[in-house]
């Protein structure tokens, strides 16, 4: 959570500040601010609200724009309330030095009453405040340059971080670091430029070439010069590597759609195809995954898959559960990563753990992976993020080929998670001996035809519309689904919740007898997953029931449908496929109905109240 983007170099530093704060603010929108050195003082802007109110703020500064090196911040609040003086960057006392910072620093109070000893006094209620007058102190105190003034401090300090720190008497250098939150420097051509930023989209534009810093590791950048990495705890120097940039301007830009969730929802066709593509191979009728293959003893002598994950991936996870139990013969549990980190799991060597993750950052994904390894089970990570901490910290896995996703709800990673999965299972389903072969070809001839049954499906958008602008009012919603599809009801839920802000609960739809069904009144839409395969006449009874208590009824069924279709108040056809398969295609239209309704509730859709899209804090 929030975004760090920084310049120095020979270019105006404003407008790339601001614009990588703009690509920057999924990471949070609480309050956002810049600092512009103008060669000889530092101009700070800051507000609570969005990048967008910053900028209104700033163009009535216009000397607060002109220089060449500049440091913003968008915040997702940690510590102190969101408003004008808890916003980044922070100077320190003197004001020679700023900083801006992610993370959470929890030995920050012990810090400060050190500090306030020492004559120090504080405006925000910030850690980072405390952090930059840390630095300022340990400057001082051991005369040292600001490098090693920063790595001093960081041995001191407990939490997690991403840090850039500059220093108005060392014009041309900018000091960056990492604990737990990811920070990226962008190398210009000859050293003369650098960017600094949470994630490489702020400088796609201008290099390719990131070189993206590992827990622990400090970097010093000069101009003309380099960047040096170090260690944090003892120094010591690493010999960066510098990475080619995959990612263009189109993938990070909204293409002509109004809202990023609604472009990447109409991405899943080619998401999925881009994550099966070179894996699925029809003609010689394999899966080809070298980071299972490399690993294949592993999962097939394994006593249990343990899923963990958060949010929309944890349904991906309880998806994969149905995938391997039933196509792969291997117990599953699926753990939400932060119960499973603090509930002293019984974990051994003969587990492999799947750790799933969009971002690759989520801070108690990436702690449930450190026990697991510590506790000696196999680490697979399934992330959309290249080189995100997720994808380095596993012993092995796989990339979903989403594509940047910008839009703070999931959508288009929850089905090339799912889409992963289903490789994964068929293949260990193949190699166990637990598909029989004429049902593995038809399971890839099936999965062939999902994205242009996917593409069909977004056809219905206008149809969803209708329904939408129906039940838009009401101020509870049920989704109910069973087998394969409960846990698409659950993400249906939490599409609609946490963008319309509607309240909205999944079950398993056999599970409403059990409470849920008291709910059920004229006013309850209740959004049910019915098709064809599967568990058809007992979803059918369940809506039977809910009709005999006037509830509405939403039913997403499969093309050609007769029963269903005749009970519902409204029903949404989906293409026929396995019925493993179906979560790829029933989650389409819950994803565009949510927004759809969001977008007439007049809701921020891209940027829902309170969300991050990256959760690096627990
Ligand atoms: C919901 C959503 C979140 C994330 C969760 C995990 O739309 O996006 O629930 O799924 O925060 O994030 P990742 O997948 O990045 O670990």
């Amino acid at each position: 959570m929030c975004g760090i983007s920084a310049y120095i170099g020979y270019r105006k530093a404003y407008p790339i500040v601001i614009n990588g704060l703009k690509r920057l603010e999924y990471r949070g929108y609480d309050s956002a601010g810049v600092m512009i050195f103008d060669g000889e003082n530092m101009h700070l802007s800051k507000t609570k609200g969005k990048v967008s109110h910053l900028e209104e703020i700033i163009k009535s500064k216009p000397k607060s724009k002109v220089g060449n090196i500049g440091m913003g911040h968008t915040r997702w609040a940690t510590h102190g309330v969101p408003n004008d003086v808890n916003s980044h960057p922070h100077f320190s006392q003197s004001g020679d030095l700023v900083l801006v910072h992610n993370g959470i620093i929890e030995n920050y109070d012990t810090i400060k009453k050190e500090l306030i000893s020492r004559g120090y006094s504080f405006k925000s209620d910030t850690d980072t405040e405390v952090l930059v007058n840390l630095i300022e102190e340990v400057k001082l105190t051991e005369g040292c340059k600001l490098g090693k003034a920063v790595q001093l401090a960081l041995t001191n300090v407990v939490g997690a971080y991403a840090i850039a720190v500059f220093d108005k008497n060392r014009p041309n250098e900018i000091i960056v670091a990492r604990l737990g939150s990811p920070i990226a420097i962008g190398v210009g051509k000859d050293n003369k430029e650098f960017f600094v930023a949470s994630d490489a989209s702020p400088f796609v534009e201008y290099t390719k070439d990131a070189i993206y810093l590992e827990d622990e590791e400090m970097a010093i950048i000069r101009v003309g010069k380099g960047v040096k990495v170090h260690k944090i705890m003892d120094d010591a120097l690493v010999q960066p590597e510098i990475q080619k940039l995959q990612m263009s301007l189109d993938q990070i830009e909204k293409g002509g759609f109004d809202h990023f969730m609604l472009k990447e929802i109409y991405e899943q066709p080619k998401a999925i195809t881009d994550t099966f593509r070179g894996r699925m191979l029809l003609e010689e009728k394999i899966i080809k995954m070298s980071s299972i293959e490399t690993y294949l003893d592993k999962f097939l002598n394994a006593n249990r898959i343990i899923i963990v994950a958060c949010g929309t991936s944890w349904h991906a996870g309880l998806v994969g559960e149905y995938l391997f139990e039933d196509l792969a013969r291997i117990p599953v549990e699926v753990e939400y990563a932060s119960e499973f980190r603090y509930r002293n799991p019984i974990i051994t060597n003969k587990d492999v753990v799947i750790a799933i993750s969009q971002s690759g950052e989520t801070a108690d994904t990436l702690a449930a992976i450190k026990l697991a390894k510590s506790m000696g089970a196999f680490v697979y990570g399934i992330c959309n993020v290249v080189g995100s901490s997720i994808a380095r910290e596993t012993h092995s896995g796989a990339y979903t080929h989403a594509g940047p996703e910008i839009g703070v709800a999931s959508t288009k990673a929850f089905t090339t998670q799912i889409t992963v999965l289903t490789l994964i299972a068929l293949k260990l389903g193949q190699a166990k001996g637990s598909i029989p072969q004429h049902n593995f070809e038809n399971y890839l001839e099936k999965m062939q035809l999902i994205p242009k049954q996917v593409e069909e499906l977004l056809q219905i958008d206008e149809k969803v519309k209708e329904i939408a602008s129906v039940y838009k009012d009401a101020k509870n919603c049920l989704y109910l689904g069973r087998g394969f599809n409960f846990p698409v009801a659950l993400e249906g839920a939490l599409k609609l919740k946490e963008i319309s802000y509607i309240h909205a609960e999944g079950y398993p739809a056999a599970e409403m007898k059990h409470g849920p069904i008291a709910l059920i009144d004229e006013n309850m839409p209740i959004f049910v997953i019915a098709t064809n395969k599967g568990h058809y006449e007992k979803v059918v009874s369940n809506i039977q029931e809910i009709k005999s208590r006037a509830g509405k009824i939403i039913a997403i069924v499969t093309e050609g449908d007769v029963t269903v279709k005749e009970i519902a108040d409204h029903y949404i056809e989906v293409p026929d496929t396995e019925e493993a398969l179906t979560p790829l295609l029933t989650t389409i239209p819950l994803q565009l109905l949510s927004y759809h309704i969001a977008v007439m509730l007049g809701k921020n859709v891209d940027q829902p109240r309170n969300l991050a899209k990256s959760v690096t804090v627990e």
